[in-house]
């Protein structure tokens, strides 16, 4: 089988949020063509690999006419003949072409949809689903679902200023179980929103256009449902605050309460909520430049509570390695667009899992129909899936992918469950 690269084409879709995206297609001398597409995140880290953008009036300035011709001219003449088996020489070849440390000059859209077309176009060669081609024969566990249940922040008309309240269902047995307690607390917190009029609809990431007086009124309202759905203790709370959002200079200002805190004060409102209210994880409690404030909390919580570096991190192997290092957080969001190829987001998935950190694969808040995802949460065996809530078909057809899996698949042992989390929580449960 020639699994050499023998055309690689870049075209205009569309994403979830009716902007377009990248679709790339890279075609092997056997014939086989394996189909990549960039997502784009919203509340974006400011060290994220770039999400090329044509500007100018037309498509709103999203259009992507230079990252698809960047593909096409540049991109796609250098990777031909290469073996797309060999992903990390191919993400090297990439790396070449755009040596700048955001890949600002082809575009870290360009570049990720092309890496991932090659990785599919090589699984497709082996005749396997992507997951079993990722993970050989190392066996896999099912992600524990992280769900958003009400969207905030960037992805809701900044309407609370927390991005994402998210359940996990810890207490579940199977993926098929955690599915089924997220959408109870999903149907539970709608009705109840709806029945308090505090419903508005539903946000980018599928999650409830909240409506409340506070973000600590979402909290509350998260925690009457999961109760009301009957599943106290078995699901717990997760939190996106998405700090950079509105933390600037160690100033943290929350909108919908005009309160204004210093790290400190941010941090000890965060613990107040903590006690409170059942969370287990915390992603990203202060802004991305903050360093002292993502130290103090881990070093305050770090053995009680999940606490994920998404926008700090970047997807970047030698931020984990550095946030190992300071103890900065315990676990890493794992968003392959962030860094702009699939062998840079497994470096730093290695690198969080030499030092038992919890590993999240995560989609973004602009999706499409791709189900890659969910794959590459359950080939790496990463323990942990974030994709968004429980609507919006760009989100339900990864979770659909995940419950196809489990039920087809011998290769599977079971379901990660809380076994995902960090290892020093592991202990406290
Ligand atoms: P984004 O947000 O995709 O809009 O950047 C997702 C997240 O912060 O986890
Ligand atoms: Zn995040």
């Amino acid at each position: 089988m020639n699994t050499e690269i023998k055309r690689v084409a870049g075209f205009r879709i569309w994403d979830s949020r009716g902007r377009p995206t990248i679709e790339v297609e890279v075609i092997l001398a056997n014939g086989k063509i394996g189909r990549g597409v960039a997502p784009s995140g919203a509340s974006r880290g400011s060290r994220e690999a770039v999400d090329l953008r044509d500007g100018g009036p037309r498509d709103g300035g999203f259009g992507v006419e230079c990252a698809v011709r960047n593909v096409n001219e540049i991109i796609g003449p250098a990777l031909l003949g290469l073996d797309a088996r060999e992903q990390v020489a191919v993400d090297h070849r990439l790396c070449e072409l755009d040596p700048t440390p955001t890949k600002a000059t082809l575009g870290g859209n360009a570049l990720i949809a092309t890496s991932l077309a090659t990785l599919l176009a090589a699984a497709g060669s082996a005749g396997l689903p992507l997951w079993r081609y990722l993970a050989g024969a190392q066996a896999v566990r099912m992600p524990l679902p992280q769900i958003q249940i009400f969207g905030g922040g960037a992805h809701a008309g900044r309407r609370v200023d927390v991005q994402d309240f998210l359940v996990m269902p810890i207490g579940a047995e199977s993926f098929d179980e955690a599915l089924s307690i997220c959408a109870d607390i999903y149907r539970v917190a709608g009705e109840l929103m709806a029945h308090r009029g505090r419903r508005f609809g539903v946000a980018d990431e599928g999650g409830w256009w909240p409506a409340f007086d506070s973000n600590e009124d979402a909290l509350k309202t998260l925690t009457e449902s999961i109760n009301v759905a009957g599943h106290g203790g078995r699901a717990m709370i997760a939190l996106d605050i998405a700090a950079s959002e509105f933390g600037r200079d160690g100033r943290y200002r929350l909108g919908l309460e005009a309160r204004e805190f210093d790290t400190e004060g941010w941090l000890a409102q965060l613990c107040e909520w903590i006690e409170r209210y059942p969370i287990l994880s915390v992603e990203d409690p202060v802004a991305e430049d903050d360093d002292h404030g993502m130290r103090a909390f881990t070093a305050a919580m770090g053995q009680r509570i999940q606490i994920i570096g998404d926008d700090y991190l970047v997807s970047n192997a030698h931020r984990v390695g550095q946030a190992i290092l300071d103890g900065a957080c315990n676990a890493a969001l794992l968003k392959p667009n962030q860094v702009g190829t699939i062998s840079e987001t497994f470096a730093a998935f290695e690198q969080a899992q030499s030092a038992n950190w919890g590993t999240v694969v995560s989609a973004r808040s602009g999706e499409s129909e791709d189900v890659v995802i969910t794959h590459l949460a359950i080939g790496w065996n990463a323990g942990q899936l974030k994709v968004g809530s429980f609507a919006r078909s760009e989100r339900m057809a990864k979770w659909n992918e995940g419950l196809r899996i489990e039920r087809q698949s011998a290769g599977i042992t079971g379901f990660a469950g809380r076994h995902a989390l960090p290892l020093a929580i592991n202990r406290w449960l």
